[in-house]
């Protein structure tokens, strides 16, 4: 991937702060009782108000603005009319596309209280923000992921093998691929300027995952719980920026 000149990068931290403002609408609205498809409905509503397109309608055969998983399901879920239950651990995860430029971005949250859930929660928040940190210049893509890997399995859960994080900016998926495993110093260079979408992706139990058969939805084969943060960042010199923290939105 070649380096974002300035004005692209401006265009990515407006698609940026949209996903961000889409990201936080939609966890504010996961509650006892509420859909997977209401809350795609309140962050489509949210892309367009803010002047962006749905990225995900960029990939064939996909028409929804989020994908939705819920406990042992890890990625892709399709929105449905299942109601969040308490005790559900929900992701989602949604991209925006704004003047050509895409930015991608997930989280996962509990419904009601458990202390168990919330500490796979925590683990998982922590990896991704150290791995983050990872994404300076001269850095290697191996450093985020090592750094991710140790992390996680630190606290004796598993990073899914299958599935990556990526560079994103003028498609929803470029390269490199950014694994959440892997070894320091290893894999392509990054330099200043470059737009990572770096992923963690993780379960309680079994690093494998299965496809469920709406053909869309992976779950861990296990039946363990499923945890995604996501969060696109620009490559600095000294730290990097990130473009889609919806705390700050
Ligand atoms: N954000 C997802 C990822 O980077 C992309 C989902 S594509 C969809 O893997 F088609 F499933 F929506
Ligand atoms: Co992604």
């Amino acid at each position: 991937m070649k380096a974002r000149n300035a004005s692209e990068q401006g265009l990515m931290r407006k698609s940026g702060i949209i996903a961000a403002r889409a990201l936080k609408r939609a966890l504010e609205s996961i509650k006892v009782g509420v859909s997977e498809l209401e809350v795609d409905k309140a962050v489509e509503e949210e892309i367009y108000k803010q002047g962006g397109d749905l990225s995900y309608k960029t990939v064939p055969g996909y028409k929804f603005a989020t994908c939705i998983t819920v406990n042992e399901q890890v990625v892709h879920g399709i929105p449905t009319d299942r109601k969040f239950e308490s005790g559900d651990l929900v992701s989602v995860d949604l991209a925006v596309m704004y003047k050509g430029w895409h930015t991608d971005s997930a989280w996962s949250v509990l419904v009601g209280k458990d202390a168990e859930k919330e500490k796979f929660l925590k683990v998982g928040e922590q990896a991704l923000w150290e791995g983050i940190k990872q994404a300076v210049d001269g850095n290697r893509v191996g450093d985020i992921s090592h750094s991710i890997q140790t992390t996680i399995e630190g606290a004796g859960y598993s990073v899914v093998r299958s599935l990556v994080g990526h560079g994103v900016g003028r498609s929803l998926h470029e390269d490199p691929e950014i694994p959440g495993f892997g070894k320091k110093s290893t894999g392509t260079v990054l330099k200043s300027g470059m737009s990572l979408a770096i992923e963690v992706i993780y379960t309680a139990g079994s690093p494998d995952v299965v496809l469920e058969e709406d053909g869309w939805t992976f779950s861990s084969s296990d039946q363990s719980l499923g945890g995604l943060f996501e969060m696109t960042v620009i490559v600095g010199q000294k730290e990097p920026e990130v473009l889609t923290d919806w705390r700050k939105a």
